[in-house]
This record gives C-alpha cells, sequence and structure tokens, in this order.
C-alpha cells in the first residue's frame, strides 16, 4: 500500500479536496494509496477534525514546544520526520503547512515531497500572495502545485491553474477564486504522481 501523508496548519480544505477524491475516485482499488496521515504543526487546526470524521489517523506536532531547543527547525523537523517516517510514506504532501522545513527535511523526502502555493510561481513565492499579485496589476493569478526543494516555493512545477484578477477583487475575494481551482488540480496532481 503506498501511504500518503498530508501536513496541515489550517482550515485544511486542500486536504479535505484530497481525501475527498481518493474516496471518489478508490484510490485504495485504482492505485493502492491510501492518505494513512494527517499531521498539523497546530492543535486547532480545523482540518484535523474532517480527517477523524474520514477515519484517518491524526496527530498533532507543536513547534512552539521546540523554541527553546539550541536549534528549534531542526529540532521541529527530526520530531516531524520521526511521526512521518512511521507511515512509510510514498508521498508527503503540504497542504497549507505554513513552516518553513529545514534543508535536511527536504533532503529526507527527496522526489517525495509536493506543495501547493497560492501563487503562479515562479511569480510572488512567499507570503500575501494574493495582494502582491494586487499590487502589482496582475491581470490573472493562480496556483501552482511543485515538487519542493531546499528553495521557498521552487522546484518542479507539476500543475497550475490560472484565475483572472477582477477590478474590484480584494485579497481574500481573489484567494477564495483561487482556492477553488486549488481544489481541482491538487488532488489531480497527486492521482498524477501515484
Ligand atoms: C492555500 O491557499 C494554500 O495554497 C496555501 O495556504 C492555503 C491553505 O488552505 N499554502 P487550506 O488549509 O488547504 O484550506
Amino acid at each position: 500500500m503506498k501511504n500518503i501523508v498530508i501536513l496541515i496548519s489550517g482550515s485544511g480544505s486542500n486536504m479535505a479536496a484530497i481525501v475527498r477524491t481518493a474516496e471518489e475516485q478508490n484510490w485504495a482499488q485504482r492505485y493502492n494509496a491510501r492518505i494513512s496521515t494527517v499531521i498539523s504543526n497546530k492543535a486547532d487546526a480545523e482540518g484535523l477534525t474532517f480527517a477523524k470524521q474520514h477515519g484517518i489517523a491524526t496527530s498533532v506536532i507543536d513547534h512552539k514546544a521546540f523554541a527553546s531547543a539550541p536549534q528549534p527547525r531542526e529540532a521541529f523537523d527530526a520530531a516531524l520526520m520521526t511521526e512521518i517516517d512511521k507511515h512509510q510514506p510514498h508521498l508527503v504532501v503540504l497542504a497549507g503547512f505554513m513552516r518553513i522545513l529545514t534543508p535536511g527535511f527536504v533532503a529526507h523526502y527527496e522526489g517525495r515531497l509536493v506543495n501547493i502555493h497560492p501563487s503562479l510561481l515562479p511569480a510572488f513565492a512567499g507570503l500575501n500572495t494574493h495582494q502582491r499579485a494586487i499590487d502589482a496589476g496582475c491581470k490573472f493569478a493562480g496556483a501552482t502545485v511543485h515538487r519542493v526543494t531546499a528553495e521557498l516555493d521552487h522546484g518542479p512545477i507539476l500543475a497550475q491553474a490560472v484565475v483572472p484578477v477582477l477590478p474590484d477583487d480584494t485579497a481574500d475575494t481573489l484567494a477564495a477564486r483561487v482556492l477553488t481551482q486549488e481544489h481541482l488540480i491538487y488532488p489531480k496532481a497527486v492521482a498524477e504522481l501515484l
């Protein structure tokens, strides 16, 4: 069985889209694959409830618990890797996971680690993508599924979706339009990798 581990930090709507697609398309039978666990760095991430309701094991590794370690990022990533590796994952899917990962973590999952970013990469890596697209006068925005490399929001592109930027858009209205597309391209890209 190919295990998929999904990492979230918040609402987890991309995770939910992947779980629903896996159920609808019967990934167990079609790809011999399953979402084996959902891990959050925040105990109050709403997505954890959805995962539990769908019979998926969940766990929380709170990055704040490592704040006083000599190397907090490395210590957090080591704990995260230990939890992930219990599932011997075929894929590790970052779905709104709002932590910058160490080069050691990225190297450990090389070829197995994917992310979704709410912009048309390579434009607007980093945060506040929607406001930055509006401020730049972009006529189009979108989302990108990409393999994860050591450089933040870079790596080979697997899928993209494009939406128009409308004259009266705010960051929130644009984000909502982009998110509806994320929910289509991310499950599809994961299925293609399987
Ligand atoms: C998405 O826009 C994703 O691209 C970005 O954070 C948001 C997470 O949304 N990295 P959700 O947690 O999947 O609902």
